[in-house]
């Protein structure tokens, strides 16, 4: 299984970072390695996901989406229902006891939508460290009640003020912070993007997902689902359902943010529309213009909004193991719309996306077709967005 010694999915992935880095990155793979095979630090951390996040997490048949589109079977995967309300805990919890365990005292992480900073405070608050999350301006704006969320906490949010006031830019400058902080700060990198070992240690954190669902379906059906479908942003909750499936005749779908349409400048089809290059740490599937410059990405969902991708999900678009494809806005503010409708599920922006496409492809599946949905998180951060994209009078 990738990546190999050096953190590559086949050409993609590995270390690009300063020379002050370096030596940290190999200090955390060393310390990861050895505390993934710990029976002390498992026992701790299965301890915390079943008893203080609520796992396993339910695998529902959405029965009533099912009949209503008269074709493939519909379950969701309720990751929405963890604490906290995304499945970013899941790699929080893990990130974090392994900042204790090393002894550190102190945290750092970037967020997009918010949940993966509320999920870091949370962590932070539970084992004691400190915390701060840096988080792009336009986010802060849209993602309120998560910054509101993260203070109560206890954790400071700095503002990214570069660029385009996003993901990308929190993540800048969490890095740039991190080269300064490295002695004392673990930095818990929010998905499967960043240098090696990131993308394999969040990954890992979050197959807890494909682990949890193969055995549900194979109780619930007696075989394996024919598909599996989730949005992606960096790719955190994709790769984790994906991965204990890569070796079986299980489809699997990416969904990345089309915006405005992936004919526009406004949108962060990664996959669709991307270069090699490298961002944050690691050579993978890059937006960029003609000289290399890093374009900026749009999306309805502030946790899509990121111009790069997990580099494994860059390799397996490159292998064909996976395929990807992109949903609007419009689109997946609708699928939100219907879920709500029809199963009383108000999904995360994020996770609509996954929703609508499955909208768009199940009535023509036939009947014994299954589908399973990454209902990566749940809406309650997003209303205020929602209000606005409706038109609603405040
Ligand atoms: C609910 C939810 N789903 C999905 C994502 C996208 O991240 P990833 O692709 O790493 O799962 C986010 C990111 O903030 C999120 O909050």
């Amino acid at each position: 299984m990738l990546p190999d010694e050096k953190g590559r999915f086949g050409k993609y992935g590995g270390k690009f970072v300063p020379e002050t880095l370096m030596n940290a990155l190999d200090q955390l793979e060393q310390e990861y390695c050895h505390y993934r095979q710990d029976p002390q630090f498992q026992r701790e951390l299965a301890r915390m996901l079943t008893e203080y996040s609520g796992r396993p997490t339910p695998l529902y048949f959405a029965e009533r989406l099912t009949k209503q589109l008269g074709g493939a079977k519909i379950y969701l995967k309720r990751e929405d229902l963890n604490h906290t309300g995304a499945h970013k805990i899941n790699n929080a919890l893990g990130q974090g006891l392994l900042a204790k365990y090393t002894g550190k005292k102190r945290v750092i992480a970037e967020t997009g939508a918010g949940q993966h900073g509320v999920a870091t405070a949370t962590v932070a608050a539970l084992l004691g460290l400190e915390c701060t999350v840096f988080m792009g301006e336009e986010d802060i704006r849209r993602q309120e009640l998560n910054v509101f969320r993260m203070k109560l906490l206890g954790a400071e949010v700095v503002p990214a003020t570069s660029g385009t006031h996003t993901l990308k830019d929190a993540t800048n400058e969490a890095i740039r912070h991190w080269v300064e902080h490295v002695e004392d700060t673990f930095y818990i990198i929010g998905s499967v993007v960043g240098p090696h070992p990131y993308p394999m240690m969040v990954r890992d954190f979050q197959r807890i997902i494909g682990d949890e669902t193969r055995e549900q379906f194979l109780a619930k059906e007696g075989r394996l689902p024919d598909e599996i479908v989730a949005c992606v942003g960096g790719g955190s909750n994709a790769m984790g359902i994906f991965y204990p499936f890569l070796e079986d005749p299980v489809k699997l779908t990416g969904v990345e943010a089309a915006g405005e349409g992936i004919d526009t400048e406004r949108h962060a089809a990664t996959i669709s529309k991307g270069r090699p290059g490298v961002i944050h740490g690691s050579l993978t599937m890059l937006l960029q213009d003609e000289y290399g410059q890093v374009l900026p990405a749009h999306s309805i969902s502030a946790g899509l909004d990121y111009p790069g991708i997990g580099p494994e999900h860059a390799h397996l678009a490159d292998t064909g193991r996976a395929q990807y494809v992109s949903i609007t806005d419009r689109e997946a503010l609708a699928g939100l719309q219907t879920l709500a409708r029809v199963e009383g599920i108000i999904p995360a922006l994020e996770s609509a996306h996954a929703v609508a496409h499955v909208l768009k492809v199940a009535p023509s599946l036939p009947s014994d077709y299954s589908i399973v949905i990454c209902l990566s998180g749940r809406g309650d951060k997003d209303m205020q967005s929602v209000m606005g994209y409706l038109g609603v009078e405040r």
